[in-house]
């Protein structure tokens, strides 16, 4: 028997970093997927997934499987993306998850999503060591959500395909060395205890003023006030300046977009690379492709509150 899997990439609207320090986030699963298939081979292993950067979150979650549910030994798991890696659409979680979904199926273990979402989490932290399982949860349930550390509180935030413009900044972000390094300027070692504490004191007034512009951005979406969820995206890119993640390619494709007529814009994800987003009313999109791109930015054409994991034909 072969069964096929897809899960969503994702988008970070509002919280990164934040929510890896018991703050909340909102992300948004894109319409870019991954598929993974996989079949039993008795007694060979195989997996061939080309555009997959690291294997290992496959491999990860076979041996969690083995270890858990006593899964067999003999499978050949193909996988196939409709994005690249280095977007920064979060593939390591979602080949994660489709591979999750699709050993459920195989196996007859009918687990749940909240089952799905821990068992990926948990083959996320083994191999990275840090993250707040975000992407984990936009692959797992989809659409928009309103996401607490580690899964604490996960929310679906009811809203349609939110008007983005998505540049990508030509880098590649190094997101757990990105959030390692964070957490070492939060917690520095080595220093005097007045020292630590007044570093910390610093991010922890920066990430309760990124949590009031989650919590606003939560009912500005739904109640589609587009103005003020621009000037939070605004807000949030600013507090990211501050937390020294953003890049001046991405400050200069943000402010490209603004300068175009955005509502607002922002990083997404952790900084240092990957993309920027820009809200923008229908009529303005157009334009504001074009400043991005003359900003040196690459336009990536995806929806987004997209389904999340699923059995394909
Ligand atoms: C990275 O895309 C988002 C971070 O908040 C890390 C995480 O939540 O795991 C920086």
């Amino acid at each position: 028997m072969r069964i096929k899997t897809s899960a969503p990439g994702k988008l970070m609207l509002f919280g990164e970093h934040a929510v890896v320090y018991n703050r909340p986030c909102i992300v948004t699963a894109v319409s870019s997927r991954i598929q993974v298939a996989i079949e039993q081979t008795p007694g060979r292993f195989k997996i061939d997934a080309p555009q997959v950067k690291d294997v290992r979150f496959v491999e990860e979650t076979i041996r969690v499987f083995k270890n858990k549910f006593k899964t067999g030994n003999g499978l050949s798991i193909k996988t196939q993306s409709d994005f690249s890696y280095q977007y920064g659409f979060g593939s390591s979680s979602a080949v994660t998850v489709a591979t999750i979904l699709a050993m459920s199926k195989l196996y007859h273990l009918n687990l749940s999503l909240k089952n799905i979402f821990s068992l990926g989490y948990q083959v996320a932290l083994n191999i990275q060591g840090v993250g707040s399982g975000f992407d984990i949860a936009a692959a797992t349930y989809g659409g928009t959500i309103y996401f607490l550390t580690g899964g604490k509180k996960i929310e679906p935030v009811p809203v349609k395909n939110i008007n983005l413009v998505i540049g990508y900044s030509g880098v590649k972000a190094d997101t757990p060395k990105i959030v390692k390094s964070l957490k070492l300027k939060v917690s520095p070692k080595g220093r005097s205890s007045y020292g630590r504490k007044n570093q910390k004191s610093k991010y922890v007034k920066i990430f309760n003023q990124i949590t009031e512009i989650v919590e606003d951005a939560k009912k500005k979406l739904v109640n589609k006030n587009w103005q003020r969820v621009g000037k939070l995206m605004n807000y949030n890119h600013q507090l990211l300046q501050k937390l020294e993640v953003s890049t001046e390619k991405l400050d200069k494709m943000c402010q490209a977009a603004v300068g175009a007529g955005a509502y607002g814009a922002k990083l997404s994800g952790a900084g240092g690379g990957d993309c920027m987003i820009s809200l923008v009313s229908k009529d303005k999109r157009n334009l504001l492709e074009q400043a991005i791109e003359k900003a040196g930015g690459q336009i990536i054409n995806v929806d987004n509150n997209a389904e999340g994991v699923k059995t394909e034909n």
